[in-house]
């Protein structure tokens, strides 16, 4: 692999794994068996058909997901299922569905979902500039909300959920977007997880949503057709042009999941270390590298943290890139620095980064 693509360290559209990246090269040229570029096999055909019957069961196999859950492969984003959540299960409802608001993308979720019905804050980091999650003992969950909304990884902050929220008798709505197939989620605990590909498992312009029958039965008869997931359950994901190359890349990482990796424990504890390495590296640095966040809402997948002034940050950023490390600075809205560290990413292009800021440390420590 090229210097550049090993060491991409980008919030997303993120580094995928070699031998994926592999197949895709030659899948734009022709895919084994089928004789034709993937850029120009029709989605009405048995092979693609056979691509979204072999990808629904590889997630549901990764998840260990239980029948009674369709999975569907939509375009619009995660920001579409933004709305798309709410105009299904709020809409004319009365008491609020409950979003966290805990960074950057639910502050972008809850705005969506007001237009749509009522909402209420559970609780809200806003104000302290979203550095930490909240602990149980600051939830109070109403057993009557249509649904909880949250989101298990912060990409923009680098926070992360290490436990399931909310009650067992309302719905729970995730967005995992940042975390998703990078570890078992006990995804049989929600009623709809989604989360668009360009993290952990493939290109953008596909999004994953996994979502409960039984979620469907009171979705509101009027909803424009491309915004009824019910059209998307019946027509298999294939209710007009999907986007045929990101859902077999897609594929292709769950095959890499499955057979290379071993599973989502396996690739959990592969993500795990990498992340160690990373915080540990700034928890030993006599803050020269700062964390943003609390430790123990630290993500995994996301590691942001800040040095002495930005002028400092500027030169890291600087010489990282000149060293071949892509994708660091932090998001727009935030600054500093950010090291995204997904599924793609080896831990060997972890151990270089942690030796270039040893030795940028070493020289910069004044
Ligand atoms: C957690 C999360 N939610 C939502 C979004 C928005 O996604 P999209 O650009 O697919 O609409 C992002 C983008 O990075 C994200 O990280």
């Amino acid at each position: 692999m090229n210097l550049l693509n090993s060491l991409n360290f980008s919030a997303g559209p993120g580094a995928l794994p070699e031998s994926v990246l592999l197949q895709a090269q030659q899948a734009i040229i022709e895919v084994p068996d089928v004789g034709l570029s993937i850029l120009g096999i029709s989605h009405r055909t048995d092979w693609f058909e056979s691509v979204v019957a072999e990808l629904e069961n590889n997630i549901r196999t990764l998840l260990e997901l239980a029948d009674n859950y369709h999975i569907l492969f939509l375009q619009g984003g995660t920001t579409q299922q933004f709305s798309m959540i709410p105009m299904t299960l709020l809409r004319g409802k009365t008491s609020p569905a409950e979003y966290l608001h805990t960074g950057y993308w639910s502050d972008k979720a809850i705005t969506e979902a007001k237009r749509e019905g009522p909402v209420r804050e559970i609780w809200s980091g806003k104000s302290g500039g979203y550095r930490r999650l909240p602990a149980d003992d600051e939830l109070r969950f109403a057993p009557d909300a249509p649904y909880l909304h949250y989101i298990s990884n912060e990409t923009v902050e680098g926070l992360q959920f290490h436990r399931v929220l909310g009650r067992d008798d309302v719905p729970r709505v995730c967005d995992m977007s940042s975390d998703f197939l990078s570890q078992p989620c006990e995804a049989n605990r929600f009623s709809l997880i989604y989360a668009h590909a360009q993290k952990n498992i493939g290109p953008a312009g596909v999004t994953v949503v996994l979502i409960r029958d039984e979620l469907l039965q009171g979705t509101p008869t009027d909803l424009p057709g491309f915004l009824d997931y019910r059209n998307h359950v019946q027509a298999h994901s294939n209710y007009n042009t999907p986007p045929v190359f990101a859902i077999y890349v897609v594929l292709l990482i769950t095959r890499w999941l499955l057979t290379e990796i071993g599973g989502l424990a396996n690739m959990a504890a592969i993500n795990r270390n990498k992340a160690e390495l990373m915080y540990r590296l700034l928890d030993n640095s006599n803050d020269f590298y700062r964390g943003r966040v609390q430790p123990q809402d630290r993500s995994l997948m996301n590691v942001t943290f800040n040095l002495s002034c930005p002028e400092k940050e500027n030169r890291f950023l600087a010489e990282a890139q000149a060293a071949g490390f892509s994708g660091l600075a932090g998001h727009r809205s935030t600054g500093g620095v950010r090291a995204s560290l997904y599924n793609g990413l080896t831990l060997a292009a972890v151990e270089q980064l942690t030796g270039f800021m040893e030795d940028f440390q070493r020289r910069h420590h004044q």
